[in-house]
Formats: C-alpha cells, structure tokens, sequence
C-alpha cells in the first residue's frame, strides 16, 4: 500500500520515550515496517510496554480492530543495537533533547543505514538541524520532522529543513506525513523553537511564573485556561504531560538562540528538574500522578 504513496516502507525510531513510541505507534498503525531502539534492555523493555499498551488501549477503545492490533504488532521489531538499522528508508531519532546525544546518533546512523537518499530525521523540538545534517556524509537528507504529544492524537506535524537539505527530502518526508501517517504538516525554517514551541513555550513558562510569584493557584491557573480559553489542558497540566526537564532543555536552546527574557527558564522549573520532579513520567510534577 505505502509503496505507492512513498518509497518508504521501512522505517527506524531511535528513542522509546513518550515521544519515540508514540512516533513508532504512528508509523506502524500507518503499515509501515518499524525498529525501535534504545540503549539498554531495560530501556527498550520499559518502551515496549508503554507502546504496547497504548496500542492495547486504542483496540479496546474500538479505535482499532482485533486484527490490525495484531497485524500492527507484527510491523514492530525492538533492538538495542542501532546496527540492526541498515536496510532502513526512514530513520527518526527521539531521543533526549541534547545536542551531543543527538550528534553522536546520527554520526552512527551515517555509518549504518546503507541506501545512499535514506532520509535521517530528528524529532527535535529546538536543536539546530543543521549541525545534526552537518555530522553526517549526506546533510542534503537530513532534515526535522516534529511530532506533538501524544503522537497518536495530534494531528500535526512540523517539517524543518536544514539549509542543507534537498528539496526531493522535504518533498519525499511530506508526502510521507500526508499521505501515508495522515498528519498535517506545516513547514518553518531551522530556528530554534520552529512555529508551534516558540509560541507555546513562552506561554508555558509564563504560567511558571505566575505560580512561582503566587498570583493564582495552580487549579485556578489550569481553570482559567480550560474555562476561559477551551485549552484541553491549562498550562500546568501540558508542562506536566511534555515532561519539565523537556521544557527547560527547549527554553534554554531558545534562550541561547534569541537572547530574550520571554525565553528564560524561571528558577521553579529547573528546581523541579533538578529534584527529578518532571511532570507525569515521573508520578509527580506540578500535580501528582497515580
Ligand atoms: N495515545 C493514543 N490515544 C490517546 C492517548 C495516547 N497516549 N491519549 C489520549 N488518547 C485519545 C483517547 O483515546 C481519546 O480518543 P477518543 O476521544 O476518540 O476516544 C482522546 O485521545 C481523548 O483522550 P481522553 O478522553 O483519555 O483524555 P482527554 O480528553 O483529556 O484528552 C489529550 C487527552 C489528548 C492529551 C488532550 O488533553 C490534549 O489534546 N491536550 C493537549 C496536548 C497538547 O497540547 N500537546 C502538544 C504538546 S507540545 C509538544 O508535544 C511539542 C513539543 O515539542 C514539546
């Protein structure tokens, strides 16, 4: 089926955090072929699971059948060895948000993933795609592709491409987004934040903020969103569900890319980092989880 909208059909996602299992979940429940991988075995255990269960969740929410739960499940390898990647079409990297991390992943993915016009893809939400496409032999087929969490509920997804990257790359990822995961994809330029978290960000930590000065509770902020703004969720509760180490790693890239305040972590937040209070994943954060 996919052959004929792309030529990509066999995809690999590095990271199975919240993000690199929703993106993996995506792509199988779309029929691609995918590998996830992760570091440790404990890590990719811990994924597993939380991919699976959310695949779980969707069949017994009549979202998907009995069959294609099965049939998706089947579409989905698990590896800690990123070597196993080399008759990929598509890989996407989601692994933490740190430049070094990320760099060092894609100098291995250069190495491993053996058709020359493969496109290596980051899901990062403000690191510069171009020193990620830079790190490797091909930069022409290195470019962003963002998803928002979770990633099989939101219906965008950001196309970033580096200076570097070709237009057959960019035409070849968006088809792949439309097309064949059923996303729509908006296109911004590499700067740090790209559209959607250079709006949000500023937002959320000035939600920050206000709690930290005791303006309003952290309810009665929620509430005022929620209530006065139909948000889904108010700003605390969405820091919450992004993760707070998140959200300080994407305000200080912002805040090293633009020089401006509206950009700079508050001190609660990289408190609550540093007391590994980091929202849901952690059971606690603003709020606490069961
Ligand atoms: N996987 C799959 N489906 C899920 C899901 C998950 N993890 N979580 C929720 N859903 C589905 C449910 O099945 C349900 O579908 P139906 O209505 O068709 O049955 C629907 O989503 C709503 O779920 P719930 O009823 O359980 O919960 P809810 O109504 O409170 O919605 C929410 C939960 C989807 C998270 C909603 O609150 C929401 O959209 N919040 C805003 C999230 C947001 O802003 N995300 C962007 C973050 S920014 C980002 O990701 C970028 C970055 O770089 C930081």
């Amino acid at each position: 089926m996919t052959d004929a909208l792309t030529d990509i059909s066999r995809v690999g996602v590095v990271g199975c955090g919240q993000m690199g299992a929703g993106i993996a979940e995506v792509c199988a429940r779309a029929g691609l072929d995918v590998m996830v991988a992760e570091t440790t075995g404990e890590a990719l255990e811990i994924g597993r699971t939380r991919l699976l269960n959310s695949l779980t969740k969707a069949a017994a929410r009549g979202k998907i059948s009995e069959e294609e739960l099965k049939a998706t499940q089947d579409r989905l390898t698990f590896t800690t060895d990123l070597g196993e990647f080399t008759d990929r079409d598509l890989v996407i990297e989601a692994v933490v948000e740190n430049e070094q991390v990320k760099t060092e992943i894609f100098q291995v993915l250069d190495q491993v993933v053996a058709r020359p016009d493969a496109i290596l893809a980051s899901n990062t939400s403000s690191i510069p795609l171009v020193k990620l496409a830079v790190a490797t032999s091909r930069p022409d087929h290195v470019i962003g592709i963002h998803f928002f969490n979770p990633a099989p509920v939101q219906k965008l997804v950001e196309l970033i491409p580096a200076l570097t990257t070709s237009e057959g790359t960019i035409s070849r990822a968006q088809a792949l987004v439309e097309k064949v995961l059923g996303k729509h994809a908006i296109r911004a330029q590499d700067r740090s934040g790209f559209v959607v978290n250079a709006l949000l960000v500023p937002y959320l930590l000035s939600s920050i903020r206000m709690f930290e000065s005791g303006i309003a509770s952290r309810e009665d902020i929620d509430n005022g969103m929620e209530l006065g703004c139909a948000h889904p969720m108010g700003p605390l509760k969405l820091s919450d569900l992004i993760g707070l180490d998140t959200i300080a790693s994407i305000a200080d890239s912002m805040y090293s890319e633009y020089k401006e305040p509206l950009y700079a972590a508050p001190p609660l937040l990289q408190r609550m980092v540093d007391a590994g209070r980091l929202g849901r994943k952690t059971g606690s954060g603003f709020y606490t989880y069961g």
